[in-house]
């Protein structure tokens, strides 16, 4: 039967690319999805498009190509423009080259296997790049975004965290990601995909991860500037390599209850109060709750 590798949510980091690359090699896939935030929340989105779209793997968007090309095309609030928590957006969006700009202009919102029927790759829901679909839903919630398309095979990424459930009507993957994984295993994540053999049959799902050099991303931060230049946000993003964590929309949130502008100056005082990997629905409850 086919094979069909689902990689997604590369977010601008090579070395983590190039493991899952390798990895293909063994694996042998007769085709390759790419899901879409291959930019994004990380130094080398021109390099990962280039890597990508050499080998003419069909791709979807994500919210992360959105925001870029939004900031390219100067569509944002005038503080976007020079606040100092979006300065790590304004270097991403000055890194994409020209023709990778272009690119992304053109990715579809959602597409199905060719080599397989059955499957649909979406990067958030089917309604959506800006929702995820983890693995906190219910079976329910699962069917309601499984309903939604003609497959039975329906596939995402997006919240960084790799899911396979089998529900009624078929089954539900989140692919996980391969440049920043939420959690808590810090390999490059992505899956491979093959068919039951018979009609109705359901789908064999592995989710697989591949160890890669993080220092060497972790040294692209500094080698680029991104992380002097990028500002607070910069900063967040590299302690969530590091976790394999969220610590951004965290540290956003906390700001925000607080009333004030995120700073970097209070990035430590943050971390006192939040460890990186813990849930985040009791963090903010006490959050909202205090
Ligand atoms: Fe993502
Ligand atoms: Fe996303």
């Amino acid at each position: 039967m086919p094979k069909i590798a689902v990689l997604s949510d590369i977010h601008g980091n090579v070395p983590a690319l190039e493991a899952v690359l390798e990895d293909l090699e063994a694996v042998q896939p007769d085709e390759v999805l790419v899901g879409g935030d291959l930019v994004g929340r990380g130094p080398q989105g021109t390099a990962v498009v280039r890597r990508i779209a050499e080998r003419g793997w069909r791709t979807i968007r994500g919210n992360h190509e959105e925001y870029l090309l939004t900031f390219r095309h100067g569509n944002v609030p005038a503080d976007w423009l020079h606040a100092a928590e979006w300065s790590a957006a304004r270097w991403m969006a000055s890194e994409l080259g020209a023709a990778e700009a272009r690119w992304i202009e053109t990715l579809p919102f959602s597409i199905a296997s060719e080599a397989a029927p059955g499957l649909r790759l979406v990067h958030g829901t089917p309604r959506t790049t800006r929702e995820g679909i983890g693995p906190w839903l219910s079976d329910r919630r699962l069917g309601e975004h499984l309903a939604e398309v003609e497959e039975s095979l329906l596939v995402c990424a997006h919240t960084h965290r790799p899911l396979h459930r089998r529900i009624d009507g078929g089954q539900v993957v989140n692919v996980g990601s391969v440049g920043l994984p939420f959690n808590g295993d810090r390999r490059a994540q992505y899956a491979v995909l093959e068919p039951g053999e018979r009609p109705g049959e359901a789908w064999r799902v592995e989710l697989r991860q591949v160890p890669y050099d993080r220092e060497r991303i972790l040294r692209i931060y500094d080698e680029t500037g991104f992380l002097a230049e990028g500002g607070v946000t910069a900063r967040l993003l590299r302690l969530e390599l590091e976790h394999a964590a969220p610590v951004l929309v965290p540290f956003l949130k906390w700001s925000e209850v607080r009333g004030r502008r995120p700073e970097e100056a209070e990035v430590g005082t943050f971390l006192e109060l939040y460890e990186p990997g813990e849930p985040l629905g009791p963090f903010f409850a006490r959050l909202f709750g205090s």
